[in-house]
């Protein structure tokens, strides 16, 4: 087997253009959480972060990075909701035109033409097409370096009865084959769903038995 040449890059070395050229391209796939938000004047913010994660499984809560303040950050600092939408491959041309620089008082909604509907759990709006969505309320918001890291408790999910695994001996939920999320990989390169396939995880106290 021949051994492949590596390069090393010190993240000292490295301006900070290249470094988030660095992270963004190594710390991916990366899912697009699609964050809607609502600012202290009633404006409906809607942006793409993918910078996502889950934070706590108990109780649920996920967490989303900005980098720098932006409206986003702004709306949920001051009004302490928002929701985050799975963005799917329907949604690229939309989810684009939102990472635009819009003012904060220009809402996406208006300026991209996408359709609201009304949160369940929370004030801010989602988008009418979302297939699945987590709304949520602001747990804490924490900074690390030019990242701003907000996590919220998911207080619930609507999900398209479409996409939902039903008959699934844990519960029901989406099924990834047909919710298909769309994902960021370097700066400028995004992906669909590749292969899925299952693989049961191995239990050692079992394996001892
Ligand atoms: C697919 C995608 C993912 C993005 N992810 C992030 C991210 O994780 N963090 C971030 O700060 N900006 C991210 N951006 C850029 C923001 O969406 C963009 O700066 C946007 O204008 C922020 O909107 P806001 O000011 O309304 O919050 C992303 C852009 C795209 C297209």
């Amino acid at each position: 087997m021949t051994v492949a040449a590596k390069r090393t890059f010190p993240a000292a070395e490295q301006s900070a253009q290249r470094a988030y050229r660095l992270l963004t391209a190594s710390v991916a796939p990366r899912m697009i959480g699609w964050v809607s938000s609502r600012s202290a004047e009633g404006v409906d913010n809607l942006a793409p972060y993918s910078a996502f994660t889950i934070v706590s499984s108990r109780p649920p809560m996920i967490g989303f990075t900005s980098f720098g303040v932006k409206d986003t950050v702004r709306n949920v600092r001051e009004t302490g909701e928002f929701t985050v939408t799975v963005a799917t491959p329907g949604h690229v041309g939309q989810v684009n035109e939102t990472a635009s620089n819009f003012p904060p008082h220009r809402s996406e909604f208006v300026e991209c033409g996408i359709a609201a509907e009304p949160s369940v759990f929370v004030a801010p709006p989602r988008p009418a097409s979302a297939q699945c969505t987590l709304e949520c309320r602001l747990h804490q918001i924490v900074e690390f370096g030019d990242g701003h890291f907000v996590v919220g408790e998911v207080l619930g999910w609507v999900i398209d009865a479409d996409v939902i695994e039903e008959n699934h001996p844990e519960g029901p939920h989406p099924r990834p084959q047909d919710l298909r999320p769309l994902s960021k990989l370097g700066v400028d390169e995004w992906a669909t769903l590749g292969d899925v396939f299952r693989m049961a995880r191995p239990d050692y106290n079992r394996s001892q038995a």
